[in-house]
This record gives C-alpha cells, structure tokens and sequence, in this order.
C-alpha cells in the first residue's frame, strides 16, 4: 500500500506506537509518518527514541516521543495523558513493545518469566486498558496489538515469550466479546518470523548462539499489515504464510506439529558457536543505534540457497528413480495388459 501524505485517509490521524524505536515498530512509525500520521512514539530508550523521532519529522510528520516502560501502569498512563495533551485524543493505538528469553523453560530464572509476562503481557493489558478508555469517551478507536504466529503454537527454547503471545491472543478475544462503542475495534497481529534485532536484542540463557527461526520476512511486510489493518479492521491478521502453516499444521495434527518442532527448532534456532549468558534488552532498554532489520540477510540468503539445493537435488533423485525404473521396464520386453498374463491365456 502506497499512501502520500496529502492523499492518505491516515493524514492527520494520532497514533500511539509502542517498541517504536527498533524492529518492526520502528518500521510502523516510519510508514505511518510517510502517511501523514499523528505519531506518539513509546519505547524505554531515550536515545534510540530520540532519533525514531527525527526520522519521523524528516518524514513530514509530527512525532511525540514519550519514554515509557510498557510494564508499568502509572507510565502508560501517563503516556496516554501525554498523547491527549500534545494532539486532543488518540485515534489509532498499537502494543508493540515485547522482549524475548531464549532457554529451558525447566531452567529459565523465574524473574526471566515474570519480566517477559510484565513486559509483553501486561504491557498490553496496561496499553489496551488505556485505549479503550480514551475511545470509550469518544464512540470511536482503533487498539491493535501485535501478538505472534507463537501466540497460537509453540516452539521450545521460548517459553516466557510464547506464554505472553498466547496471554496477548486470550485477552484480544476476551476484549473483543465485551461491550465497546461501535466505531471501537480489535485487532490482533500474529507475525510469522520476522528480520528484526529482537533475535539479537533477547536475553540468551542457553549458551549458544541465537538466530531467527525460519521461514524469515521482512518488517516492512508487519508494518504494511498494520497500517491497512486501520483502514480495514479485522480480528486476526496472520503475516508470512510460514507461521500461518504452523497454525493450520498445529490444528490438524497436533503430534506431528510437536514431533517436528522439537526435532527442527534446535537445528535452526542455535548457529554454530557458543554465546555468553546475556540479559539482552529484558531488564535495560536496548542499545542504540537501532534498525527496522536485523541483519539476517546473509541468513535468509544462505537458507534459500540450501533449500533450493535440497530441492534440486530431490528432483534430481527422484527424475534418476524415474529413468532407472523406465529402463529397467524397457529390459523386460513389451508389457502385457492386465488380462494378457500366461495364467490366464492358458485358462
Ligand atoms: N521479530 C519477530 O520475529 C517477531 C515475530 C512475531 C512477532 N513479533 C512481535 O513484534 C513486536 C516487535 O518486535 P521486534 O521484532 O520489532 O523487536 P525489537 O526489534 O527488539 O523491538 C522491540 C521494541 O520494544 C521496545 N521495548 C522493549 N521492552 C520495552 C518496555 N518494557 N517498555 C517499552 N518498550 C519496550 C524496545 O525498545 P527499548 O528496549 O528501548 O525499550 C524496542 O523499541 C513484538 O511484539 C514481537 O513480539 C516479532
């Protein structure tokens, strides 16, 4: 979707924007800026913040930034009070803002759990509650909040995360079955894997190295999911087909589903090498400078390429089986029909 400010139905709108400042949500801010958009942009870090903004304004757009931890009531609050303030109400709301951990979940510190739920679960609750207050007040609103394809399965290794996702998915629904305004709606997002710094940015409990599940898209696909989900609300909003196959594969054969993410998410989750235990952006805000993109490229390149040559190769295997077993007939003399055989002309 290709939207100029002047001509944008977003022109004007005021947008609250949390996790602003990396990754997807940085992605967002920067296409809702290109639209003409309101922005009010929220993430821990000041700095890296500072320069979403900038960017933001170098857009064409107004850009508030209030440094926020999502985890905490009073500061969401005030982010809300803030929005109201600088721009007279807030049209279009989206929780962004999440952290991950990467260990056993047997073996994960229980403050690594209680951080994540903090941070991706309450941050939403808070964020979603303060939303629906302001649009309550005025008959109208958009609160979309950004869950994940493992909001709906599970992957190991991930544990607090995925609890959160799941959390996030139960609450939207919960949301969406109560009382509201009309001109009031929900969305959940669930992205499949995306290339952002959140592989990089997570706290690292299993010493190995962490990259980015496959199949990987781009941010930019997430933040063009969002910004048509204002204009056209919907429920649920799946983007990349990898994590919306893992639903459907999930739903129809459970075991399976559980079979093969054991035996391939160790296989594609840990690169060679090992890593130092790290506490990643979990407790502190990450450091800047901060992107849309993760840096995966290299990755997803070199994946494509090792499927593309088990792909060849399988052809290749299977067109050889093809040919042997031709010539193989071909040996044999002419074939009979079914009712040509010895036994039965002999009868
Ligand atoms: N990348 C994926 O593969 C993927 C897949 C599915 C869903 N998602 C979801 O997409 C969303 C964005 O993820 P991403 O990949 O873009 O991650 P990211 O690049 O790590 O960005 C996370 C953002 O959240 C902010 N944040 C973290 N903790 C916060 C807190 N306590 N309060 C306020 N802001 C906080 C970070 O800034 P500070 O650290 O400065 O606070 C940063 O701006 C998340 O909800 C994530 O779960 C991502």
């Amino acid at each position: 979707m290709s939207l100029t400010s002047a001509s944008s139905p977003l022109a004007g709108r005021v947008v609250v924007l949390t996790g602003a400042s990396s990754g997807i949500g940085l992605a967002a801010a920067r296409r809702f800026a290109a639209a003409g958009a309101k922005l009010v942009l929220a993430a821990r870090g000041a700095e890296a913040l500072a320069a979403a903004a900038a960017d933001c304004r170098q857009r064409g757009a107004e850009a508030l930034l209030v440094p926020t931890d999502v985890g905490d009531a009073l500061q969401v609050r005030a982010l809300s009070e803030r929005a109201v303030e600088r721009f007279g109400g807030v049209d279009i709301w989206i929780n962004n803002a999440a952290v991950a951990v990467f260990g056993r979940a047997a073996d994960l510190p229980l403050a690594d759990f209680q951080q994540t739920l903090q941070v991706n679960f309450f941050g939403v609750l808070h964020g979603s509650r303060a939303a629906l207050e302001l649009f309550r007040a005025r008959g109208r609103g958009r609160l979309i909040n950004v869950a994940s394809a493992l909001g709906l399965v599970s992957v190991p290794y991930m544990s607090p995360y995925i609890c959160a996702k799941h959390a996030i998915v139960a609450l939207d629904s919960c949301l969406r079955l109560e009382p509201h305004p009309p001109g009031v709606t929900i969305s959940t997002i669930a992205p499949a894997a995306m290339d952002t710094p959140i592989w990089r940015h997570g706290a690292n409990r299993t010493g190995r190295r962490i990259q980015p599940l496959p199949p990987l898209y781009g941010p930019e696909r997430v933040a063009r999911a969002i910004l048509r989900c204002t204009l056209h609300p919907r429920r649920m909003v799946y983007v990349g087909g990898g994590g919306r196959l893992a639903v459907i594969g999930h739903k129809a054969l459970p075991s399976a589903y559980e079979w093969l993410a054991e035996a391939i998410v160790p296989r594609t989750l840990f690169a060679r090498g090992g890593a130092a235990r790290s506490d990643g952006n979990l407790f502190q805000p990450s450091a800047p400078p901060m992107t849309p993109r993760g840096g995966w490229r290299g990755l997803i390149l070199r994946r494509r390429l090792a499927l593309g040559a088990v792909v060849l190769l399988a052809a290749g295997g299977a067109a050889a089986g093809v040919a042997a077993a031709r010539r193989a007939g071909a040996g044999r003399g002419p074939r009979r029909g079914r009712n040509e055989g010895p036994d039965r002309a002999a009868a």
